[in-house]
Order: structure tokens, then sequence, then C-alpha cells
């Protein structure tokens, strides 16, 4: 019945993470788009295992949570006391009594580990019919790690603990990354004869090693090409230099394909962003989530987009923006905040000191300074006065504003909702509108303009005002008059 590729997963994700000093289990960081959890699951998927089997412990229901958005096929199981590495893929193998085939073991807490890295060390475990195959690493500084030792014919003899290392052993920089294929019947086997006699007095899962050796069961060591993507987190300090490396695998990526990235240091984006040929990518910039930036588009400097998407050619300078659509061509900022459910046509324009919400903004309208726009539809190639507030609350609940197509709205209006102005209509500058606006009106809501002339010689004789008016008042006896007709 056993198959000889059928795969298993097990990810160990119950350790507490002590030095994290975080009431977050570790492998909950986040890490440019994706938990450490979640970039190794992402590592390991490219194996399509029959099974993915995550230890969880520390922070569990936690751990479990995540599970269940991030990886829902997989099975979580509870290791209620961390007694080691070898003790939690025990309780991984009690899990899944059938398991045959390959299982490959991955530590929780190495994020840049690659899937071709993984697979290249589960076909040359699968290739040489090994027991048991570790991926290890020639790494500068090997402390606090297990080490690789060999025999004299170069042959894996065991994996010693940098705690249990003699001084000799500790000088050796071939280090175990945390990453494992083993033979499921084999390790099954060799995990029921673990001790616990080691200075943390527990079950560790790298002594599999020895006893299989010891058994005369073939085991080997696969090398990483590049030993950065068996770099493991242990605190923060090291969580940081790992998003940098990520960060910089990352643009090195997109840059390949053809995105400019002006200043590659500042510039972070998650692996969760795709952004397509000749987009320009300026300093300081964060791309998150699920967002997208589109052909040619220019997105900072001094920019945050999170699930964000950017049409082709559109332009977003020194702006924030979460869950937006911004069509192609389109403009916005620099300073323009675009919440959820902002979307902006093609050619449309957000922007100086402008902030949108659940807003349609339609092809080629304009917003273009000092405005709140929320809950609010805009037709096409209409445009919005400076200074305008979409007065969506009640104080209870929101309502909605609709303005039509080819509008022009005065500068400093209100459109205290529910609202409509209609196709081509205008509105005057300084109006509040409570009324709806049939399409070609002009709509003027605002008090009538009163002038009280010679006031300020009156009541303010014997100020600059005052003098000022004098002199002005000497030469044109009349300035004024004509302004105060209409009143
Ligand atoms: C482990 C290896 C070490 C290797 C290093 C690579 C052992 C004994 N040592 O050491 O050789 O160089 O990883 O990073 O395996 N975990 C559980 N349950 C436990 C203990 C740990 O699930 O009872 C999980 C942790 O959450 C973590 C992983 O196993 O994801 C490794 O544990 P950790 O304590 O970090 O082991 P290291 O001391 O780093
Ligand atoms: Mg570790």
């Amino acid at each position: 019945m056993s198959q000889p590729h059928l795969r298993t997963v097990v990810v160990l994700a119950a350790g507490e993470g002590k030095r994290m000093k975080s009431s977050l289990p570790k492998v909950l960081h986040p890490l440019l788009g994706r938990t450490l959890l979640g970039h190794v699951l992402t590592a390991a998927g490219p194996l399509g295992a029959d099974r993915t089997v995550v230890v969880v412990g520390h922070g569990a229901d936690q751990v479990r949570e995540h599970l269940s958005e991030v990886a829902p096929g997989a099975t979580p199981v509870l290791q209620e006391r961390q007694l080691g590495t070898g003790h939690a893929v025990r309780m991984a193998l009690d899990a899944v009594p059938d398991a045959s085939g390959t299982v490959v073991v991955i530590n929780g807490d190495v994020p840049l580990l690659r899937p071709e890295t993984v697979q290249a060390l589960v076909e040359a475990h699968e290739d040489a019919a090994a027991a048991a195959t570790v991926l290890a690493a020639e790494v500068p500084d090997p402390t606090g790690l297990g080490r690789i030792v060999r025999d004299v014919q170069g042959q894996l003899e065991q994996i010693i603990e940098e705690r249990d290392a003699t001084p000799q052993q500790r000088a050796l920089r071939e280090i175990n990354a945390g990453i494992y294929a083993f033979d499921a019947a084999r390790l099954r086997e060799a995990l029921g004869k673990l001790s616990t006699d080691n200075d943390q007095g527990e079950e560790y899962l790298t002594d599999v090693f020895a006893l299989l050796r010891d058994a005369g069961e073939p085991v080997a060591v696969h090398c990483a090409a590049d030993y950065v993507e068996t770099l493991g987190c242990n605190d923060r300090v090291e969580l940081a230099a790992l998003r940098r490396l990520l960060r910089d695998r990352v643009n090195e990526g997109w840059m390949r394909t053809g995105v400019s990235i002006l200043d590659p240091h500042t510039t972070w984006i998650d692996v969760t962003v795709t952004v397509e040929r000749d987009a320009v990518i300026d300093q300081n910039t964060q791309l998150q989530g699920a967002t997208t930036v589109g052909a040619g588009a220019l997105v900072g400097p001094d920019t945050t987009l999170i699930d964000t998407v950017v049409g082709a050619g559109a332009s977003i300078v020194r702006s924030h923006a979460l869950g937006a659509e911004v069509g192609p061509q389109a403009s916005v900022g620099p300073y323009a905040y675009l919440r959820p459910e902002s979307r902006l046509g093609r050619k449309a324009k957000v922007g100086t000191f402008v902030e949108t919400k659940k807003a349609s903004i339609g092809d080629g309208s304009k917003v273009p300074h000092l405005s709140y726009v929320g809950d609010a539809t805009i037709g096409e190639y209409s445009n919005i006065g400076a200074a305008t507030v979409f007065v969506n609350y009640d104080g209870v609940r929101k309502h909605h504003t609709t303005i039509g197509s080819h509008a022009r709205t005065g500068a400093d209006n209100m459109f205290v909702a529910p609202v409509r102005v209609g196709d081509g209509a205008y509105t005057a500058a300084g109006s509040v509108i409570t009324g709806d606006v049939p399409p070609g009106a002009m709509a003027v809501a605002r008090g009538q303009q009163r002038n009280v002339e010679g006031w300020v010689l009156r009541k303010r004789a014997g100020t600059d005002a005052a003098e000022a008016a004098r002199r002005a008042g000497e030469g044109e006896p009349d300035v004024g008059g004509a302004a105060s007709e209409g009143d």
C-alpha cells in the first residue's frame, strides 16, 4: 500500500521564541507580507505533500487561527510541552499513523528558504534512498547552531548542538539548517529510541542521524547553495536582518523583470505584491499585501500602498493608500490618503491633501485640492472645487452623495448627504448643498454679501486699516461704491 514518494511535511512551530520577547508567537511575526510560518509553508508548497502537519504549542490558538487563514489544508497537532524537536516530530507522526514515504521536517523559523532548495533536498534524499538527509550550510558565524560532524571519509557522523559540543566541534562552520528529509518508517523507529541525555534534557530530532547511522542506515548531508536561505530567526535583531535580506532578494527579482527601483535600500515590497514592466518605484516606498502595480506606473517617493491596485501609467506621489483601486493613467498626490473602496477611473485625479473613502471617481474626474470625499459616486469628467467636503455622516449613519458627469462644483462646497448633483450641473463657491441639483442647473447656497460702507473709518478710527482706507478713498472717493450695488 505504501508508495515511495508519498510525502508528509511537518513544520515545527510549537516553540515560544523566548528571545523575541513578544506576546506574539515567534512563527507569527510578519516578514514582508507573510508570517515566518507562512514563508515556510510557501517554501514547502511545491512539494505537493499529501499532508502537512504543523506542530503547535506556545500560542497554539493564535497559530491555529493563522493556519486556518493561510493553510486551511494543514493539520495542527498540539505539543503541550516543548520537550524538544524530536518530541515535536514524534507528536506529529502520532497524528498521522499511516504516513509513509518521505517525511520533510522544517523548523518554523527559516523564512528565507526557497522552494527550489527544499525540492532539491527531497530529490537528493529520494534518489539516494537515504534514511535521513539533512540540509546543511557553511556559515560565517555558526554561533548557537547545531554542527555537522563528519567522519574521516567525510560521511555524516552526528549533528551536535553547540551547547553539547567539544571546542573542536564548535570550530566547525558547517551547520544544520533545521530542514530534513526522512524515510517515514525509519524515522518513526529512531524517534522511539531518542534519549534526553543532553544539556537541555530534551529529545533532539538531530540525534536521529547518529542513531540511524549506528544502525547501519544510510544518512546524508545536502548542502544549500546559499547559506542565507538557512538563516533562522531567534530575536528581533535577526528578524530585521532577515527582512533586509528578503527585501534585497525581492527588489532584485523585480528589477530583473524590468521594474525600476530607484533606491532599493528604502523600497520594501511584500512577497505577495506584483509589479509590471517599466513601473518606476521611487525611494522610501512600501508596497504591501495584495498590491499590484501596472506597467509604466510611477509610485513614490514616500508612498505606502496596501492592498491597492494601480493601473498602467498611473502616478502616485507621496501618498498612502489602503484597499484602493487607481485606474490607468490616474494621478494621486502629492499627499493624498486613499482609504478602502476608493476607486479612481482612467485619468482621474486625486490631488494634494485629499482624503477619499468608499468613493468612486469616474474617468477623467478630478478632486485636485484639500478635500474629503467619503461615500460618494462622481461621474466622468467632473471637477470638484478646492476644499470640498462630502458630508457623509449625520452622527449616527453614513449617507451617499452622487455627482453626475461633466459637473463643475465650486470651491469650498459642502455636499450634505444624501444629495445628488445632476450631469453638467454647476454649484457656486462656498455653497452648502443640502438639496438635489438638477442636471445643467447652477446651485447657489450661501449667504448674500453685504458691504457696510465707511465702517472702518467710523468704528476703527486711528488704526492702520482706517488710515489705509482713508488713503484709498482720497484718490478715488467712489471706490467700493460699485461693489456694494448688489447689496
Ligand atoms: C535547532 C537544531 C539545530 C539547528 C537549528 C537551526 C535541534 C535539537 N537543534 O536548534 O541543530 O542548527 O535548529 O535553526 O533540533 N520546536 C517545537 N517543539 C519543541 C522545540 C522546538 O516545535 O519542543 C520548534 C521551534 O518552534 C522551532 C524549531 O522547532 O521552530 C526549532 O527549535 P529551536 O528551539 O529554535 O531549535 P534550535 O535551538 O534553534
Ligand atoms: Mg532556532
